[in-house]
Parts: structure tokens; sequence; C-alpha cells
């Protein structure tokens, strides 16, 4: 997100606005019957209205949404994002239904294509037959081997930590810049789970793939907001993304020519390879499994999941160093189950104290104020009458259900050990009041392999690092928001070193 100030730019200058109100993309569909929330005058579908308030949900969504909890309670309301307006509910119940809908009628697939971008600005053909194969190869290829996948991603996940911690102070202090530098481990861990290894540490394949996560961020954001026969335009004024995604596809070409062989060679039942590139080399088809075609598919979804995970795991990193206290807590957990059994599936599960950490600083901080995006495919309603026009969007308010006071005691609070005593509030296990990886139909399927790198990287940094910040703050850093996004604070820099004998 360090190209925030340039889409700032961008936004509030003059030509923005021009454009967006030429833009076919605002759709002006008949939302009347919902209340406005965020936009202080004139009528809802007035331009100026729509800017005013798209502005304000731009840098204050959460102070946004909570106006609109507070004014209407559970009843939906709409508010202006910068794309559109989009409906927003809280009503459990109807949360329930939206997770639960089916396709043709309240799309998961078209709201994510038109809210992340990437298909357009990689030009990934979504109307192509084997579109969905990367989200269903993944989950088969996630639930039949979770153990091996676990493993491989631990591995190198402690090979990227020490590499980029490790070498640095033994007694000294080092200050790093804290997102950037989880960016940097996680980067390298899932290109393990993606393309493998050795190309996960081949540090140019790494170095393109963050240029291009880059270049879709800014590009998916202009994307929206200016006509779409301007977006080429654009694109090639404001990045490097073919040249880019040009060299991406040379390096990856001989990973995938040696896929290739080793599909046929291990075509026999019960020996066919299990990496997921391998899985995808096989299975894709036609124009698919043309070496550009898997290449920009493959990156894409590699940037659909890129931030979520490093956002997560500096969150909690900020709670810790902000209190650098609670470590000995964690360690009195850590250090007998590694010392007893290492690091592996069923040692990691047993780390209460640092799942509760975990998932009480996502709980707290989230990564979005808002869930569930879908598209009304057709004119639709709720069970209770609520009308939803074709092509429509809705999304769900997090806060409401991860700070309600009938399920947790004093919300507001951070108290990091509150779900260690229970086992049926882990971070992965899923209820109606912990919605973060999702819920009904979509429900994450990275979520098992996601908590276990989240933890093995906490307990890890946790063990073998004292952290804290250093004196430039003396209060949790304030999250950065930009839109529904919750992102840790930019540029704040935690200090480590070597864990000092007590
Ligand atoms: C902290 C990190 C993550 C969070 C908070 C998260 C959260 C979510 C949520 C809330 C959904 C459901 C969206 C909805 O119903 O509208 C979802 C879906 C999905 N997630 Fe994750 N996710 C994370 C990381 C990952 C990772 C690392 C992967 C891949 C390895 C992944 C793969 C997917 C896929 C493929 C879907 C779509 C499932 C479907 O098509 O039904 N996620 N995720």
């Amino acid at each position: 997100m360090w190209h925030t100030p340039r889409i700032v730019l961008l936004l509030t200058s003059g030509v923005i606005p021009v454009l967006v109100l030429f833009s076919k993309r605002r759709r002006a569909q008949n939302l009347d019957d919902f209340p406005t929330v965020g936009c202080s005058f004139g009528p809802s579908r007035c331009f100026s209205n729509f800017y005013v308030g798209a502005s304000r949900f731009l840098v204050d969504a959460p102070g946004v949404l909570r106006e609109g909890y507070e004014k209407y309670g559970n009843r939906p309301f709409k508010v202006a994002t910068m794309l559109r307006w989009t409906i927003v509910f809280s009503d459990p119940k109807q949360t329930m239904e939206i997770t639960d809908a089916a396709e043709e009628d309240l799309s998961f697939r078209e709201a994510m294509k038109d809210i992340m971008g990437v298909d357009d600005t990689l030009e990934i053909n979504a109307d192509s037959p084997d579109h969905d194969l990367l989200a269903e190869l993944l989950k088969s290829h996630i639930a039949r081997n979770a153990t091996k996948i676990c493993g491989e991603v631990q591995d190198e996940l402690l090979a990227s930590l020490e590499n980029v911690l490790g070498n640095e102070s033994d007694a000294d202090w080092t200050s790093i810049p804290a997102l950037s530098t989880v960016n940097r481990i996680m980067m390298q861990t899932w290109q393990r789970f993606f393309v493998g290894y050795p190309l996960c540490r081949n540090s140019e394949w790494c170095s393109l793939v963050a240029k291009i996560h880059k270049d879709v961020s800014i590009l998916s954001v202009i994307r929206r907001i200016v006509p779409s026969w301007t977006f080429r335009f654009f694109a090639k004024m404001a990045s490097n993304l073919e040249a880019n995604v040009n060299r991406a596809t040379m390096l990856l070409g001989p990973v995938v020519e040696a896929c290739i062989s080793e599909v046929d060679e291990y075509a026999v039942p019960g020996q066919q390879k299990i990496d997921f590139l391998a899985r995808l080399v096989k299975r894709s088809t036609g124009e698919d499994s043309l070496l550009k075609n898997l290449t920009t598919r493959l990156l894409g979804f590699t940037i659909a999941v890129a931030s979520t995970p490093s956002n997560t795991l500096t969150h909690a990193l900020y709670h810790l160093a902000t209190n650098p206290d609670f470590a000995q807590t964690l360690r009195d957990e850590v250090d007998p189950i590694v010392q007893r059994d290492g690091w592996n599936v069923q040692s990691v599960a047993n780390m209460r104290k640092i799942d509760s950490f975990l998932r009480e600083s996502a709980r707290i901080n989230g990564v979005s104020s808002l869930g569930f995006f879908r598209q009304a495919m057709r004119d639709f309603s709720l069970s209770d009458g609520t009308f939803l026009p074709k092509d429509c969007f809705i999304a769900v308010s997090l806060p409401p259900f991860h700070r309600d006071s009938t399920a947790y005691e004093a919300p507001d609070e951070f108290r990091p050990f509150r779900f260690s005593d229970n086992p049926e509030h882990s971070m992965s296990t899923i209820s109606p009041h912990w919605l973060f990886f999702g819920y009904g139909k979509h429900l994450c399927p990275g979520r098992f392999l996601l908590t276990h790198q989240l933890k093995v990287m906490f307990a890890y940094m946790v063990s073998a690092y004292d952290i804290r910040f250093g004196d430039e703050w003396t209060s949790r850093p304030p999250n950065f928001i930009f839109g529904e996004g919750v992102v840790p604070n930019l540029s704040a820099h935690v200090s480590y070193r070597r864990r000092q004998a007590r």
C-alpha cells in the first residue's frame, strides 16, 4: 500500500471526478428504499452527493458504518463507495441468507471480479470455462494434502524468517519496517506453495511478483474510476505491468515445462505429483494451458490472496510490540511444546494462547470493515421481502458481529487470551460471531493452512526474539484506513533482538 499517496493524488485531482461523472461504472439503480449514510446533502442519485460520500468513505469507512448502525440498527442502508452505491447489511438472519445465496442470485465471483479488478488488469479471460479452476483446485489440493503442505510452508517460512531477521544483532536492538518485512517473508512462503522450490527463492521472481502486485493494486483503483476505453492508456502511463508480466512468464516457463514432463511421468494412478502448479498445469486446457495465460492466472490468484495474511500478522505484531510483557505468557506455552514435539501440525495446533492472541487481534482490527460482497444477478428478494434490484452491490458490515456485546465481554478491549481455554473458539473455527474467514458457500478454503502459517510465524518470532516498539510509539500505532480496508500502520518500525535469557 505504499503507493497510496499516488492514488490519493489521482482521486483528489480534478481529472478523476470528471471521468467518474462520465463513467458507466457508477451504476445508477433505484436504491431509494435504502436510507443513505455518509452523504449529507442532496438526493442520493445526485453526483456531487455520491462523490462527497465516497470521499468520506475512503478515509473513514468505520465511522460511516458505525453511524449507519447507530441510526438504523440492523436495517440495511446504502453507502457511497468510490465504485458505486453499496447496500450494507448487519442483520444476522439476512447475513446468513446472503452467505448461502446461489451464484445465479447473488454472485460472489462477479462482485470479486469488479472489486479486485485482477482479471481485467492482467487481461485474464474471465469467461473461460476453466476460470474457477484455481479456486476449485486449491480447495481439493489443500483438503487432500494438508499435512504435507503445512510442513512445506512451515519450512519455507522458518528459512525465510531466519534469512530476513536471523543474522542481525544478537544483543543489540535492530529496527525494521514491520509491514514490508512481514510482506517479504510471506511472499517467499506463499510462492513455495504456488510455484514450489527453487523458484520461490529466486529473488528476481519474488521481486517481480511484488512489483506486479503493486501495479495491479494501482491499476485496479484506476480501472474502477475511469471509462473503460481510457484504461489501457492509464495502465501504460502508471505501470510497467506488461514488461514485468512478460519477464515473469519467461521465468515460470522452465518450471511449467518440468511440470508437463513430470505430469506425464506421474500419470500412473496413485502417483500423481502433488504440488499445486503441477496440478494446475495438468488440469488446464485450451487457451488456458498457454504459458502466458497460466502465468497471469497464477499471478492473479497469488495477488488476490497476498496482502491479507501479512496484514493479519502485522496487526498482531503491533499488539505484542505495544505490550512486550505478553511475550512471557506466550513463551511459557510455546517453549515446552517445541522442546517436547518440535514444530509440526499437531504441536502448533496445541498452541492455544498463540491462536487466541491472533484471533483476538483479528477480531479487534480485521482486515476489512465489510465482507460478503455480492452482486445481484437478477432482481432478487430476501425471504423478509427486502428487494435487491439487478446489478446492485451488497456487503455485510463486520464490526457489529465481531464487537457484539452479547457474544463478547467488553468487546472493544483487546484481551489476548480470551479464547485460549475454549478450543471451539479457535482462529479457523467458524461461527456466526466469527466471520473473519467467511461463512456459508464461499468459506475460505485457505483458512487451515493460513492459520498454521500465522501461528508458526508468530510463535517462532515470540520464542526467538524480543520485540518492542522504539521510542517513537508509546501506544499501538493507528491503523491505516483505505475504504473498507483496515491496514496496519504503514510506516511503523518495530525493534527486535535475539531473545535474551531471563
Ligand atoms: C488472513 C487471510 C485471509 C482472510 C481473512 C481470508 C478471508 C476469506 C473470506 C472472508 C472468504 C469468503 C468471502 C465471501 O464469502 O465473500 C474467502 C474466500 C476465499 N479464500 Fe480466503 N482469506 C485469507 C487468505 C486466503 C489464502 C492465503 C488463500 C489461498 C491460499 C485463500 C483462498 C480463498 C479462496 C479460493 C476463496 C474463495 C472460495 C470460493 O470460491 O468459494 N484465502 N477468504
